[in-house]
């Protein structure tokens, strides 16, 4: 089944609170979810999951819930790590993988984020893989570049897997535009969209299935239809404003 575009995604990051869960989902469900036809998720803490989960289905909310992240490993001594396999158990169907934040303060490179890619497609969870340039790469105009070689890093952990991006998200998020309000012109977003677009079409030659690229990176109500009205911008992934159920439910609304 072809998803509904366009894909909206609240990043709730390290926030929240089962009681701010309960008033967001049932604001949103009374406003704009029960009629919304297109793909909402919503990535929260692993400690929120299970219980986010039971709340949609107890209420009926078309938004499906995301992890933020997932171990290396399936298993075993590693202490206070989330696996890919608990994510299956619990009926998670999403993750982000290498997000910015997880990259910095992490220190998770390519080849970590790669294997975690990996990992979640042979689970059959959606990876949605945020990749994007910093200020100092964009200043000394290497976005492509940098880009290039996230996406290289994920295309050669595998080289016979000609459909790996295929059941996947991208986010394109450069990394100075992330809760800074200042958000990436939207034809320099279409332009590198389709940049990576056209590199899984060659790299899959034109075999590729439920792909979708969506921009992240100091989204809000205003801005929204500017990013979700150009070629190749299949949807958000939104931070500050999916925290706030007005200003997400808006979004929803307008998107
Ligand atoms: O994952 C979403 C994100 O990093 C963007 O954050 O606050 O700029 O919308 P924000």
């Amino acid at each position: 089944k072809k998803t509904t575009l366009p894909i909206i995604i609240g990043n709730w990051k390290l926030n929240g609170t089962k009681n701010k869960l309960n008033s967001f989902f049932k604001f949103i469900k009374d406003k704009s979810l029960k009629i919304k036809k297109n793909l909402t998720i919503l990535a929260l803490p692993n400690i929120y999951l299970n219980y986010a989960q039971e709340l949609v289905s107890k209420l009926n909310i078309n938004c499906k819930i995301s992890a933020q992240n997932i171990d290396i490993h399936k298993q075993g001594p590693y202490t206070g790590e989330t696996s890919v396999n608990m994510l299956s158990d619990i009926n998670i169907k999403y993750t982000i993988i290498g997000h910015a934040e997880r990259r910095y303060y992490h220190s998770e490179n390519n080849d970590i984020i790669a294997k975690k890619f990996i990992l979640s497609k042979q689970k059959g969870i959606i990876p949605i893989l945020c990749l994007g340039e910093n200020q100092l790469e964009k200043d000394c105009g290497k976005t492509e570049e940098i880009i290039l070689s996230q996406l290289n890093a994920i295309a050669s952990i595998d080289k016979q897997n000609k459909t790996i991006f295929n059941n996947s998200i991208i986010a394109y998020e450069p990394i100075w535009s992330i809760g800074s309000k200042k958000s990436a012109d939207p034809d320099l977003i279409q332009q590198l969209h389709t940049f990576i677009k056209n590199y899984v079409i060659k790299f899959q030659n034109f075999n590729i299935d439920n792909f979708y690229i969506i921009y992240g990176g100091s989204v809000n109500e205003e801005n929204v239809n500017e990013f979700l009205n150009k070629k190749n911008v299949d949807g958000c992934l939104i931070g500050n404003a999916s925290l706030n159920k007005k200003i997400f439910n808006n979004i929803l609304v307008k998107s």
